[in-house]
């Protein structure tokens, strides 16, 4: 396997082929809302580890599992009261639940690397959701770049960061919500916050009320991938740019004249999140000296979107 990597259209064959690729133990890089992924068998050892070579991956970062409906997650973790209200609410979605393991999951040990908690995820995806079903297996999926690169929101995006690297890419178009699934810890009464994305924070204390905050206390559980860069161009990024300065090139948000291309002209949140990816990969060129993006407002999704900036623009 992974001689040459070749995008698929997602048709009801391709999708049953992409299937058994997941149950030989080979990679499939899928669409989910959020980014695409780069799945696995989740109950095979070899399988997972060879996500970990394929983006080469520094460490081995516990991995969100895929399912396609609550059934199939209740097999794998402990649902918490809490859990069933998120779920109840985000599912399917760009929320990402850390559960306590279930000591009979039949799952790879890599897949949480070794911790006795499993991330889970039911994504909002019809073509994730046929995957899933025609594999019949839980599906264990980073974003399909990389390590250390912009996550991919488009095929095409799969195939320039992972070439040769992958068995087969479904094609199922743009990603509607462009950034990662929001990571919370459920597995306690109140709801530690992991790793912002695609649902806000208001969004979860509208449901279960306030969450921790790993600021607020030191002892809260962390998430091991929140590595401090991460997203990184070619170029070097500045951000908060009110004005461009010589031999930039600017990504822009809201009313400015001067960007080659702008996130939202509109100033719409939900449209910067879901173009951020696909363009910062466009103004990555070369005969720039560095990439100077807007002010993006501090809510909502935005708090997302900063975060991705801020790692794209941290020291490498
Ligand atoms: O939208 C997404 O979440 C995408 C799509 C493909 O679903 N996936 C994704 O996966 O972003 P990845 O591997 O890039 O990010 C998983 C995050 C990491 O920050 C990891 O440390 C955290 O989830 N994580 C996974 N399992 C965990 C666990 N048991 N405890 C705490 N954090 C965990
Ligand atoms: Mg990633």
């Amino acid at each position: 396997m992974n001689i040459e990597t070749s995008i698929y259209p997602a048709t009801e064959d391709t999708i049953k082929k992409a299937g058994e690729v997941i149950v030989r133990g080979g990679l499939v890089a899928f669409p989910t809302e959020t980014v695409y992924g780069l799945g696995a068998d989740a109950t095979s050892e070899e399988a997972v580890a060879s996500i970990f070579a394929a983006k080469e991956r520094p460490s081995f970062n516990p991995l969100i599992v895929h399912v396609p409906d609550m059934d199939a997650a209740k097999e794998l973790v402990e649902f918490t009261p809490a859990a069933e209200k998120l779920a109840a609410t985000f599912w399917p979605g760009a929320l990402t639940l850390v559960l306590p393991r279930k000591k009979d999951a039949s799952l790879s040990l890599l897949v949480s690397a070794g911790l006795d908690t499993v991330a889970v995820r039911m994504p909002n995806h019809p073509i994730a959701t046929r995957l899933l079903r025609a594999a019949g297996k839980p599906i264990a999926a980073p974003s399909a770049n990389k390590s250390g690169q912009i996550s991919p929101t488009l095929a095409a995006h799969v195939a320039q960061s992972l070439p040769g690297k992958v068995d087969m890419i479904v094609d199922g178009g743009p990603c509607a919500v462009g950034l990662e699934s929001t990571v919370v810890d459920a597995c306690g009464d109140q709801v530690g916050f992991l790793r912002p994305g695609g649902i806000s924070i208001e969004q979860l204390e509208n449901v279960v009320g306030p969450l921790i905050f790993p600021d607020d206390a030191p002892d809260a559980p962390k998430s091991p991938g929140m590595l401090t860069s991460h997203y990184a161009p070619t170029l070097p990024m500045r951000l908060n740019a009110d004005q461009i300065e010589e031999g930039e090139i600017l990504l822009g948000f809201g009313k400015c004249e001067k960007a080659s291309l702008n996130l939202s002209p509109k100033g719409n949140l939900e449209e910067a999140a879901a173009n951020l990816f696909a363009m910062m990969r466009d103004l990555d060129q070369v005969g720039y000296k560095r990439m100077a993006v807007s002010p993006i407002p501090k809510e909502g999704l935005g708090l997302a979107i900063n975060d991705r900036l801020k790692r794209a623009a941290a020291p490498r």
